[in-house]
Order: C-alpha cells, then sequence, then structure tokens
C-alpha cells in the first residue's frame, strides 16, 4: 500500500504544481499528522513559507491548493485554520475499508521495498579478552532492532560483528600468559573470560611499568603477525574463549550476528595504506602517515590527522575501517553501511567516512551513517556500577531482570489467587525480564543517556514492554472467553466506527506504515515504541467504553476485528524490537 501520509503528500504536491506551475515540483509539501484531533488527522503547513515566494497572502496559497485537490475519496473537505494551516480529516468510510483490505494481510499493509537494497549493519562488536559492557549491550539491542527493521521491509541486510580481535593487545596478553598462565595458550577452556580480563589488567600493568616487559609484547605482535604457527593457536584460543561468553548473551537476547571482526582485513592494511599514499591523501606527522582532516581542528586551529599507521609501524583502528568499508562496497555489495556505537566514536567515523570518501573508496551511490547512542546511566544518573564500583557483567545485569520480572509475577499472582505451573511461570519471567531491558533502551531516543531502572521498566502502567505485553494479551482473552478463533473472523463483515474509541483506534492502526518508513529513513526505533504505546492506550479506552462480546452484530464482529488487528499490530511491532509476546501473562 501507499500509507495514508503519502497519499496526502503526493496529492498536495501535484495540487501545488497544478496552481502554481512546475516550479513547485520540487517543493516539499509539509504534510503531518496533526497532534490534536481538533485541527484533523493531518495538516500542511506548505502554504506559510511559499507566502514569500508566491508574494501572495498564505490564506489566499492554501485556498488555491485545496480548490486544486483531489482528495474526495480519502478525505472530508479540507479546511483552512489561523495563518493558513490546511486540516484534513480521514473519512470514516475510507478508514472502514483499509482496514477490511489490511485484515487478511499478514504485513497488515506494510509493503517490502524493491529492489532489495543491501545494507550492512555493524553492531555490537565486543573487544576480546574484555569484558562486554552496557555499552555493547546498547549496540546490540539497537543494531538488532534496525536490522529487523530493515529485514522487514525487504532489504538485504548483513548484520556484522565487527570485533576487537587484533591489535597489540594480543602480544601484551600472550607474552603475559607465557609467564604466568602457560597452559591457557595451548589448551581450551583453561580460563574463563573473568579470569582472562583480570589478567589483561595486570598484563597491561606490566606493560606500562617494565620496559623489558614491552619488548617482549612487541616481538609477540610480529610473532603474530608473521603467522606464527604458536602465536595464532593462543590468540585463536584466547578468541574462542571470548566469544563462548559473548555467545551467551546473545543466545540470552535471541540476537543473530555474523563474525567478521578486525583481523578479518589485516591482509588488506597495507594496500590501504598504499592506496592513500598514491592518491596524494598522505603525509608524515612525527614518524606517522596520516591524513590530515577538513572541518576537524584542534584547540589551536590546526587541521587534525586521521592516523592510519603509527611510526612502528602498526595499523591503527581507523586503518581497519578504512578497509573494511572497501571490502563491504566491492565484495559485499553494500549500498548502506550502519554502524551503532556510543557517541564518543562520532568523530572517529566522521574522519573514517571523509577519507573514504577522498580515497573514492566510497563512492557517492554508498551511504554510510553512524547510529550514535548515549550512556547507560544507574538509578542515580551516574556511570552504572555495582555496588563494589565495577563494571557490571551484562549475564548478571540481564538474570536481574529475568528475577525481579519473576517477583512482581509472583506479587500479582499472588493478589489475584492465580495457581500457575513452574514453566509459565520461567517462561513469562523470562519473556517479560528481557522484554523490559530491551523495551527500556529502545523506547528512550537512543542519543540521549538512559537511566537504568528496574522498577521503571517493568511498571505495568507506564511506556514499558509489560504495559504493550498487557495490552497484547487482553485481546486474546477476550477471544478465549468468547471462543473466538480470530483467523475465521467474517471478513465481509463492514467495520464499523461510530465510537470515538473505535475511530481513534482505528485510525492509529492504519499509521504503522508510515512509522516503520519513517524509522527505516531516520534509524530511531524509539518512534515504533511511541506508536505502540499509543496504540495500546487507544485499545484499552476502546475495550473500557464499548463491548466487544456483548455487542450486537455488526457491531460485535467489527470490534472483534479491530482487537485482532491491534493485537497483530503490537505483536509485528514488538517483534521489529526483537521483543515476543505472550497469550497469557
Ligand atoms: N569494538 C569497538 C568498540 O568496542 C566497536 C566497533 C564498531 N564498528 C566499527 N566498524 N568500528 O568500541
Amino acid at each position: 500500500m501507499t500509507s495514508i501520509l503519502e497519499q496526502l503528500k503526493d496529492s498536495v504536491s501535484q495540487a501545488l504544481v497544478s496552481a502554481f506551475g512546475t516550479e513547485l515540483a520540487d517543493t516539499d509539501p509539509l504534510v503531518a499528522p496533526t497532534n490534536n484531533p481538533k485541527f484533523g488527522d493531518y495538516q500542511s503547513n506548505v502554504a506559510l513559507p511559499l507566502a514569500k515566494t508566491l508574494k501572495q497572502n498564505p490564506r489566499a496559497i492554501a485556498q488555491s491548493i485545496i480548490d486544486h485537490l483531489q482528495l474526495e475519496e480519502m478525505c472530508e473537505a479540507p479546511t483552512i485554520a489561523g495563518p493558513g494551516f490546511i486540516n484534513f480529516m480521514l473519512k470514516t468510510d475510507y478508514i472502514s475499508k483499509l482496514l477490511a483490505k489490511i485484515q487478511p494481510d499478514e504485513r497488515l499493509g506494510v509493503p517490502q521495498v524493491e529492489p532489495a537494497q543491501k545494507v550492512i549493519v555493524d553492531f555490537s562488536s565486543p573487544n576480546i579478552a574484555k569484558e562486554m559492557h552496557v555499552g555493547h549491550l546498547r549496540s546490540t539491542i539497537i543494531g538488532d532492532a534496525i536490522a529487523r527493521i530493515l529485514e522487514f521491509r525487504g532489504y538485504d541486510v548483513l548484520r556484522l560483528n565487527h570485533v576487537g580481535d587484533w591489535g597489540t593487545q594480543f602480544g601484551m596478553l600472550i607474552a603475559y600468559l607465557r609467564e604466568a598462565y602457560p597452559e591457557a595458550l595451548t589448551t581450551a577452556d583453561a580460563l574463563d573470560i573473568g579470569d582472562l580480563v583480570s589478567l589483561y589488567k595486570k598484563a597491561k600493568v606490566r606493560f606500562d611499568r617494565d620496559d623489558q616487559f614491552k619488548q617482549t609484547a612487541r616481538q609477540e605482535v610480529v610473532k603474530l603477525q608473521a603467522g606464527a604457527e604458536d602465536s595464532r593457536h593462543a590468540w585463536q584460543l584466547l578468541c574462542d574463549q571470548s566469544r563462548k561468553e559473548f555467545q551467551v548473551i546473545y543466545d540470552l537476547l535471541d540476537i543473530k550476528i555474523t563474525e567478521r571482526g578486525e583481523s578479518f582485513y589485516n591482509p588488506f592494511l597495507e594496500d590501504i595504506v598504499s592506496e592513500l599514499e598514491q592518491k596524494g591523501l598522505l603525509q608524515t606527522s612525527e614518524g606517522a602517515k596520516c591524513v590530515f582532516l577538513e572541518g576537524f581542528t584542534n584547540k589551536d586551529g590546526d587541521p587534525l590527522p586521521l592516523i592510519v599507521q603509527k611510526s612502528d609501524g602498526g595499523f591503527n583502528y581507523a586503518t581497519t575501517d578504512l578497509a573494511a568499508i572497501k571490502y563491504r562496497v566491492k565484495e559485499d555489495g553494500a549500498e548502506r553501511i550502519i554502524y551503532v556505537t556510543d557517541s564518543g566514536q562520532a568523530n572517529h567515523f566522521a574522519g573514517v567516512f571523509q577519507v573514504a570518501r577522498k580515497a573514492e573508496i566510497l563512492p557517492d551511490t554508498v551511504e554510510v551513517v553512524h547510529v550514535p547512542f548515549g550512556l547507560v546511566l544507574g538509578k542515580d544518573g551516574k556511570r552504572i556500577k555495582t555496588r563494589s564500583g565495577e563494571t557490571f557483567k551484562l549475564k548478571d545485569l540481564l538474570d536481574e531482570a529475568i528475577a525481579h520480572a519473576r517477583q512482581d509475577l509472583a506479587t500479582r499472582l499472588q493478589e489475584e489467587a492465580r495457581e500457575e505451573t513452574p514453566e509459565f511461570i520461567d517462561h513469562v519471567a523470562r519473556v517479560v525480564g528481557l522484554s523490559a531491558v530491551k523495551y527500556a533502551d529502545l523506547s528512550q531516543n537512543r542519543t540521549s543517556d538512559y537511566k537504568f531502572d528496574y522498577d521503571k521498566m517493568l511498571d505495568l502502567k507506564g511506556n514499558t514492554a509489560p504495559y504493550l505485553l498487557y495490552a497484547y494479551v487482553r485481546p486474546q482473552g477476550v477471544s478465549r472467553k468468547g471462543n473466538i478463533d480470530f483467523s475465521q473472523l467474517d471478513t465481509n463483515t463492514s467495520i464499523v466506527l461510530t465510537e470515538k474509541a473505535e475511530l481513534a483506534l482505528a485510525k492509529h492502526i492504519l499509521q504503522l506504515e508510515e512509522i516503520i518508513k519513517e524509522v527505516e529513513s531516520n534509524l530511531l526505533p524509539n518512534r515504533i515504541c511511541l506508536y505502540l504505546f499509543e496504540l495500546s492506550q487507544k485499545f484499552n479506552q476502546f475495550y473500557e467504553q464499548c463491548d466487544i462480546l456483548e455487542a450486537k452484530e455488526p457491531q460485535r464482529t467489527s470490534r472483534l476485528i479491530l482487537a485482532d488487528l491491534t493485537a497483530r499490530t503490537i505483536k509485528l511491532g514488538l517483534s521489529l524490537l526483537g521483543i515476543n509476546v505472550l497469550e497469557r501473562m
């Protein structure tokens, strides 16, 4: 389908051309949903900025647009408000017809893109031998949601885990383990990641203090890079150990991702540097090879460099990202590359993108986007930490969410004097706990910091996962109570929308398509959360104000269809966020 918003935009654009000529063909029609139903459902503000260009009064312009609009099927006669806003009110008949059209459709009217553009989503990307931290959790949750949304729209998505599995830290770690824990370098599972992390810290201390050790560590890097067998084997073991730990988190959160770590691009790094050299972009500064960036300066106003090869010959994070861009464009055929990391890496990506464009590794036809996000804070507004001041282990964080959800459920069961099986309780606690964590993250505008607060994320009343899950469960309850199979409802029933609550719910259901299309371009999943939250609120109002099972026909079937469409919209919307629904909770 074409969303209502797109249809209105097209109509206003056409009216602009018919009324004022083709010079206005590219003018943005400025149509948006209204935030107050008093002004109808949608509004166009285009007449206001045109007043200057056309040297006419905006109300007169609005009137000319209306005179040329052809929207009889869709809208009541548009009206002009205030200085020249055009208000559109959808016809109830039209809404009923659209609902009837999407009812049998599994995709609820949301079309697939064609052709399927190739998109890479680079997300999660923790570092080997280091703990996966809350920043990686955010990247994992947001990146997975973005990938799911694009997949649903039919893009050819490649999910990549750009793990930090290469670099000088391995020399340091291997050198240290040779002394302190040699069996770890030859035997699988000799260490767990906790040990690995603390050994890493000790190795780092040695490295910073002991010059002799520093030398040894450097030699280890050289050996590893040269492909010495025992070094490769040790490196492999360390990676496997970390990988297993990461997988525990991915399994819990139901994340699918392909690992293609930094080491993968190792063979291409030298070529990247020569390519930059050939293209005349390289300069040497204090022995390091770098490209000076435009628009990035230090305090004194001097241009900042992007260092691609250090004076000791080693390559950088940025060099790997340049090689990765080249590979992703040439070999993977990517047309859009999305990087999900904390906002702290904004300059890194801006620099890398600039150099890649200049070096023509990145053609204009390929879009690259950094999707930044803010910090995870504790309840107190400070960086999240455990009581002992250590950073949280992600596994513990998630387990605790499940434990909180279990506690809430136990309280509710007791209040309602309900008995449930242990399997039911386990399942509900797990789904609710994990959904709450995902949803709390996704429902914030990702660019802001967010406070990690179990009570808030599990609250049954706010903009939370449990609230939405509950709004899904309600229609299922109706179906059980009335012994109704939603999939067998008579599709020839015309949908009657006489009550205010019915109409508001119906209109909201029909916005799904425009919301998904919006998020597909701005990559802000919180827009979907808000949409689903408002849908749930509107459903709850409808549920409280309108009889469903007790209503007479044709209302009864019509309302059952509305309930079913709401539930399916919530289920679909949540699935795009990586959240599963429950039939009962
Ligand atoms: N490993 C990096 C980190 O932990 C994130 C990598 C993001 N992806 C990329 N292509 N640079 O911060």
